[in-house]
């Protein structure tokens, strides 16, 4: 990845910026819009929320107050644990288009795949919730579709019925957490990996060998984390509500990091948590 604008491509020929601005704990008021403002104007055009995370009318807020235009950016919402069902799905992402003041979304992925509410029969319930993407998929509705913190046991259930494969697998992938069997497994099917929570949801600033890279390449410890995810083929989704990250965290094509500086920063094992279990999450 050579600049902010380059791509992967997804198995279906779609391109999938290589850098998303994520979400998660972004709130829903004027601080969330002024975000994804604030991301727009630096040049994102990959937007990461989810049904869960209540702010996809942040999204729809700030396309309409930016001007950007619909075709010029990519968004990805998450199908919510509570709506692991064919109606569910289909009713929840008619609520989350409203939300984004879109009538598409470019890619649509099930957030969990063992939601605590259908821990007795997951493998039904995602494939019922499958068949209703594709449908979507298939009516011109979602540009790609995926799935998310799937292990290769709940990538293989789905498979028995998918007619379409998933495209992306969103997955937890930091310094020290490079889930190696599930990112083969997923590449392996012919899916691009997304990294959350590429700051370790902001524990990477305190670890002492991420302090002395910093100094190294003279760059910021978040720049040398979102360099790292890009140079292990990861698309990094960093995440901040405050402008002059928001732009710091796209700079990251003018330096590249040494491959052994690479290995180090993944040999960090566990420096910022290790990720959740998903067949025993508690939601
Ligand atoms: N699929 C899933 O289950 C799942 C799970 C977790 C995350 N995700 C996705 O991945 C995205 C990122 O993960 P994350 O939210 O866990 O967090 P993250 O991007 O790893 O870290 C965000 C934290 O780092 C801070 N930060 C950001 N840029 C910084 C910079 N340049 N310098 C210093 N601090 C900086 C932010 O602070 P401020 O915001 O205060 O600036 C925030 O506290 C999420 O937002 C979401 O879109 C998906």
């Amino acid at each position: 990845m050579t600049n902010q604008n380059d791509v992967y491509k997804l198995a279906n020929g779609v391109e999938i910026p290589c850098i998303g601005f994520g979400m998660w704990q972004t709130p829903d008021d004027e601080t969330g819009v002024n975000a994804v403002k604030s991301a727009i104007r630096a040049g994102y055009t990959h937007i990461d929320t989810a049904q869960a995370y209540g702010n996809e009318d942040c999204v729809r807020i700030a396309i309409e107050e930016t001007g950007v235009d619909r075709k010029d950016l990519f968004i990805t919402t998450k199908l919510w644990n509570s709506n692991h069902s064919y109606d569910l799905t289909m009713s929840s992402f008619e609520e989350s288009l409203k939300k984004l003041g879109t009538d598409y979304v470019d890619l649509f992925l099930i957030h969990w795949p063992n939601p605590a509410a259908f821990r007795d029969h997951w493998q039904k319930a995602n494939a019922e919730s499958w068949k209703a993407m594709e449908e979507l998929y298939e009516e011109g509705r979602i540009r790609a579709i995926g799935i998310s913190n799937f292990r290769p046991h709940h990538i293989d259930a789905l498979l028995e019925t998918a007619k379409i494969k998933p495209m992306v697998n969103q997955i937890r992938l930091c310094p020290g957490e490079t889930q190696d069997e599930i990112v083969d497994y997923s590449r392996a099917q012919g899916m691009i990996l997304e990294a959350y929570s590429p700051l370790g949801t902001g524990k990477i600033f305190d670890v002492p060998q991420m302090k002395e890279l910093s100094q190294k390449y003279d760059r910021s410890i978040a720049q040398i984390c979102i360099r790292w995810s890009l140079q292990r083929g990861y698309l990094p989704l960093p995440k901040s509500v405050t402008p002059s990250r928001i732009e710091e965290n796209l700079k990251v094509f003018d330096f590249e990091l040494e491959e052994s500086d690479v290995r180090l920063i993944e040999g960090l094992t566990g420096c910022v948590g290790l990720s959740s279990n998903p067949d025993s999450v508690p939601f």
